[in-house]
């Protein structure tokens, strides 16, 4: 009896369906967010508003939109525990964005790092979406009140700017929203590009880049090309800035088997590269197959994701309304 009563803890995230789910998606962010879901009050979301700030093929945006949450389940979040849903079918979210937009300074959404990046990479789209992102980005995260929300390392700025402008509405208005932290796991948190290991990993480098939906072959074939490193050691050791291929090989193999640094050195002692990378493809196959397996299973229920969806915007609409109201009332809208 006692136990309703007390009020869980609240854990927030989402992922844009602008590409298809990739192991650093996986890694960084949705393989943490399952194991709390007893303990934690868990709102997940396809962050579908977020990427019409580039250009999207509309019916590859539904597509992807519906099997990200076919993944979400697959990756083991049971939407009767976890509220899964897709961001524009809850209103409240550009709703506060606009409030928020109010409370970003210029100055502030200038240095994100992912505005620089995007917008030089579509300079003929620099938009004012892609700019005021982190506004809407922070009104995803306040209207939940959330205490954490797991994100992979590339984020963290995002949730550093949400907690900035929480606290300067809060510092006018008095406490209207909880300041949440970035949650950020130990090994997975930034995993860079196999053919490119100095960049994250990231679906615009197709080859280098390792999709959940990936064919078993086709995953061998990728770590069998990972860049290694030019030095002539040929041995499996850590050391992220002179071996930086190796390094990340280690810590992908690490995530998906639970294993330390040590002891992958260990089992790889003596043996080269050229045992090690088929190795580290193989773990990922086998982490990756089930859930390869069970979201073609989902896919092909329609009414079921159907339902689901719908009532994740429901029970994010209850939550997410209360934190709006309490926001148009503080700033001295007139109630309707
Ligand atoms: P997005 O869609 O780029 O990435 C989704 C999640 O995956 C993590 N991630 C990675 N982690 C490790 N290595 C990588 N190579 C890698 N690539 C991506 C990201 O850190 C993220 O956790 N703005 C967000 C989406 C978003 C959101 C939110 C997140 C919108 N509203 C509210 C949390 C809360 C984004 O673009 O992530």
């Amino acid at each position: 009896m006692e136990e309703n009563t007390i009020k869980k803890k609240v854990m927030l995230s989402g992922i844009q369906p602008s590409g298809d789910l990739h192991l650093g998606n996986y890694l960084g962010a949705i393989k943490n967010w399952g194991v709390r879901s007893e303990e934690f009050d868990c709102y997940y979301f396809m962050a579908d508003l977020h990427t019409i700030t580039v250009r999207q093929e509309p019916s590859q945006l539904r597509r992807r939109t519906i099997e990200q949450l076919a993944q979400y389940i697959a990756c083991g979040l049971d939407p009767e525990k976890n509220t899964l849903f897709i961001q524009s079918h809850v209103p409240e979210h550009t709703q506060l964005a606009w409030v928020l937009e109010c409370y970003t300074m210029f100055g502030e959404l200038s240095r994100m790092t992912q505005f620089k990046d995007k917008s030089s990479k579509h300079k003929d789209n620099i938009n004012c979406g892609l700019f005021a992102y982190p506004s809407l980005m922070a009104a995803d995260i306040l209207l939940y009140q959330p205490d954490y929300v797991p994100v992979g390392e590339d984020q963290k700025q995002h949730v550093e700017i949400t907690r900035n402008i929480a606290e300067r509405f809060n510092g006018i208005y008095g406490d209207v929203f909880k300041i949440p932290e970035p949650y950020i796991p130990k090994a997975g948190a930034r995993i860079y590009g196999l053919t490119t290991p100095t960049d994250k990993m990231s679906k615009s480098v197709p080859d280098g880049c390792v999709f959940l939906m990936d064919d078993p072959d086709v995953i061998a074939r990728k770590f069998k090309r990972a860049v290694t490193d030019s030095d002539t050691e040929n041995c499996v050791r850590y050391d992220k800035e002179n071996k930086p291929g190796v390094a990340n090989l280690m810590n992908i193999y690490s995530a998906v088997t639970g294993k330390t640094f040590e002891e992958i050195e260990k089992e790889f002692e003596g043996k080269g590269y050229g045992v090690f990378k088929p190795c580290v493809g193989e773990a990922v196959i086998e982490a990756l197959r089930p859930i390869r397996e069970e979201t073609n299973r989902i896919l092909a229920d329609k009414e079921y994701l159907e339902s689901v969806y719908k009532d994740g915007a429901e029970r994010a609409h209850r939550t997410a309304f209360k934190t709006l109201r309490k926001v148009y009332k503080k700033v001295g809208f007139v109630q309707p």
